[in-house]
């Protein structure tokens, strides 16, 4: 599936984009693990979600839904799962496979992960050195998936000094030190999103946090909850850009996460000269959640600070739509991360925009965009979903039609990206091959 996308226009509307991935992977990760039924709304049902689903299911776990985000998971506590018949398949996610190494070291059965041609292309050595140093088996290709780890391992605490800041790493180690003898703990060199600390809470699990360690003593138990999951920032973040960059727009996007360790976006926006309201401030299910409006400004390149970087992670596609669009340079730096996404978002933006008449400068750890005046063209996604929604934004500011070639991914994190763009005021058609 192609999008093609004409330029122009203005934006208005108020929407809710679809619910949060991360949460939504874990509300299914913990809801299984607990005892008694798990009830949520607001659950993503993007394909990426759904692996986590299947791959529950495939382990004996009662769900019912997701039906209009609305999700019930029997839980079956946590030495309740059973071995699954087949390969665990994780398609494009790469959060699935590697919190479900944490979960799955520890189970007294023998488990295969493997996923499409992105995901076989991503790093597992992140999660299985620390996994290792707990006790467990795992054999990767190259430290590439598929992975296969071995069951009736007893695992015992660590203290773990991560040496990348990644969500997916402290997530995987959390989860398997519910199993672990003693504690786990681990420092990250930088804070990243926190969703598991605060979802483990919810479930009535201790987790600490002091003086920047993170620990779990291993040995209890989860406790079924009720969950109403926020609208993703990472979805909403190609309307914050959308609206921004094309004249005399105003859209509202209602009941968005706005967890700090994830409201990065906003803060480079802002700095970027985005005027952008953050109203109706609330906490829902322990997570910050609020409205935000959006109107029209003129944007001006900024060097975007080091810290911001894992704080807004999964939007600097679309934040470099917003380069190209703003009045002079925007710098990245200390983004090397971007570079085993679900594609290398580096390169495939610079290609991209290169393509569409942007000058940029590619380092290894990020890239330098001289705002310009976007033409028309042809792109390709590099299978990567946050790539396709990106271009289909910066054909909004192009001098001529967009077409996005390779576009079927985005339904792992956005079921219904075009729908909604178009009812905001996208001009934008799904061509089918
Ligand atoms: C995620 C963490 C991030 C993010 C991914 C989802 C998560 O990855 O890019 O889309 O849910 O924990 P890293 O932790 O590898 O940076």
């Amino acid at each position: 599936m192609k999008f093609i996308v004409d330029p122009g226009g203005s934006l208005s509307g108020t929407i809710r984009v679809p619910g949060d991935k991360s949460m939504s992977h874990r509300t299914v990760m913990l809801g299984a693990l607990a005892n008694g039924t798990t009830k949520a709304s607001g659950f993503l049902e993007g394909q990426d979600a759904l692996c986590t689903v299947q791959a529950f299911k495939d382990m004996g776990v009662t769900i019912r839904g997701p039906i209009d985000g609305y999700i019930e998971i029997d839980g079956v506590g946590l030495h309740g799962l059973k071995a699954p018949e087949a390969v665990l398949d994780m398609g494009n996610s790469g959060t699935s496979i590697r919190l479900l190494s944490g979960l799955m070291a520890p189970q007294a059965f023998d488990t295969t992960m493997t996923g499409d041609v992105s995901l076989q292309k991503r790093p597992m050595g992140r999660v299985t050195v620390p996994l290792e140093q707990m006790g467990a088996v795992i054999e990767s290709d190259g430290g590439k998936p598929p992975l296969r780890i071995k069951g009736s391992q007893r695992l015992k605490g660590i203290h773990y000094e991560m040496p990348i800041a990644s969500a997916q790493v402290k997530s995987c180690v959390l989860l398997a030190g519910l199993y672990a003898e003693g504690r786990t703990s681990l420092i990250e060199p930088a804070p990243t999103r926190d969703h598991t600390e605060r979802m483990l809470r919810g479930f009535g699990y201790d987790v600490d946090c002091e003086n920047d360690v993170i620990s779990i003593q291993g040995g209890g138990s989860l406790q079924a909850t009720t969950l109403d999951i926020p609208a993703d920032i990472s979805s909403a973040a190609f309307f914050l850009v959308a609206a921004t960059i094309s004249k005399g727009s105003d859209v509202t996007l209602e009941h968005v996460g706005m967890n700090p360790t994830r409201s990065g976006v906003i803060t480079i926006l802002t700095l970027m000269g985005a005027n952008i309201d953050v109203f109706n401030e609330r906490e829902v299910g322990g997570e910050p959640v609020a409205d935000l409006r959006v109107r029209s400004a003129a944007l001006t390149g900024i060097v975007i600070p080091e810290e911001l970087v894992p704080l807004a992670i999964d939007e600097f596609p679309v934040l470099f739509v917003a380069a190209a669009c703003a009045s002079g340079r925007t710098v990245l730096s200390g983004a090397e991360e971007l570079r085993v996404k679900e594609s290398d978002r580096i390169a495939s933006m610079a290609e991209g925009l290169t393509r569409l008449g942007i000058e940029t400068e590619v380092f290894e750890d990020g890239i330098i965009i001289a705002g310009g005046e976007m033409t028309g063209g042809q792109v390709d996604t590099f299978h990567d979903h946050r790539i396709a929604m990106s271009f289909a934004v910066a054909a909004l500011r192009a001098t001529g039609a967009i077409q996005i070639n390779d576009c079927d991914h985005v339904a792992t994190s956005f079921p219904g990206f075009a729908s909604l763009a178009r009812r905001v005021g996208f001009d934008i058609v799904e061509a089918f091959d």
